[in-house]
């Protein structure tokens, strides 16, 4: 029986005043919900003050990326200690942004998902194929790649903290959803890929949650598909009543 986990990644908004608003909103909505891991994704900026207000609440926080090092000469990079001690159990790593934006490399993705495992935190590792990939037919031989380098090295009980993100590049922020055949073919293939790399017990266990385009309309299709276990949601998470609608999901 897996957990469901919807994830609200705020990407570069919301300030702290704006922050603050949008947890006591949610807090308030999804009080009474039970059996499902809600976590939100601030900026760096407002993981502080966002925790503080969460201290009592099962919400969890996320940091948005990590850097490897624990601490050094790195100029404007935060650490995975350093997200624990702003009162983090999450964070989210490979992001397609980081990815195509920030030159993030799948190496450098497995050296952060090493440390941050190695700092106790949970890992939402986002994976996905572009639009270009899935047209020339390359979508599995992408996400086989960004997997078994992604999680190079890790053993069976480092996976019991890592949560698989699939986000096809096309579908996110463009209002194009993957249809639900779509995402549970692609859940289905990075399941029978983590069976491969470590056993079919970790991959019964591993929950593979979808990104790109979730709303409160497409959320109950997406989580009816057997191999859905929950959402990464951007744009529809920034507002308090369509994140709670998501998160209140009938399976
Ligand atoms: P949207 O829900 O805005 O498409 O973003 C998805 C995403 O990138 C979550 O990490």
């Amino acid at each position: 029986m897996r957990i469901p986990v919807i994830a609200g990644n705020w990407k570069l908004y919301k300030k702290t005043a704006e922050a603050l608003q949008l947890v006591q909103d949610l807090s308030s909505l999804v009080k009474d919900v039970k059996g499902v891991e809600i976590v939100v994704a601030p900026s760096f900026t407002v993981l502080g003050p966002v925790r503080s207000l969460l201290f009592d609440s099962p919400i969890a926080v996320a940091g948005q990326d990590c850097f490897w090092a624990e601490e050094g000469a790195y100029t404007g990079e935060v650490s995975p200690g350093m997200l624990v001690d702003a009162g983090c159990s999450h964070v989210i790593i490979g992001h397609s942004e980081r990815r195509q934006l920030f030159a993030e490399t799948d190496e450098k993705v497995n050296k952060k998902i090493t440390a941050a495992l190695r700092a106790g935190l949970t890992v939402l590792f986002c994976v996905g194929e572009t639009l270009h990939e899935r047209e020339a037919g390359e979508t599995f031989a992408v996400l086989d790649r960004q997997i078994r380098t992604g999680l190079n090295n890790l053993s069976p009980v480092d996976m019991e903290k890592v949560i698989l993100a699939y986000e096809p590049v096309w579908a996110i922020g463009t209002g194009k959803t993957a249809t639900d055949e779509q995402a549970q073919e692609a859940h289905a293939f990075i399941r029978q890929l983590v069976a491969e790399l470590f056993s079919s017990g970790v991959a019964d266990a591993l929950r593979i949650v979808y990104g790109g385009s979730v709303k409160p309309d497409n959320i109950t299709a997406l989580m009816a598909q057997p191999d859905v276990d929950g959402a990464l949601v951007g744009g529809a998470s920034l507002t308090a009543e369509s994140f709670a609608a998501i998160i209140r999901f009938q399976k």
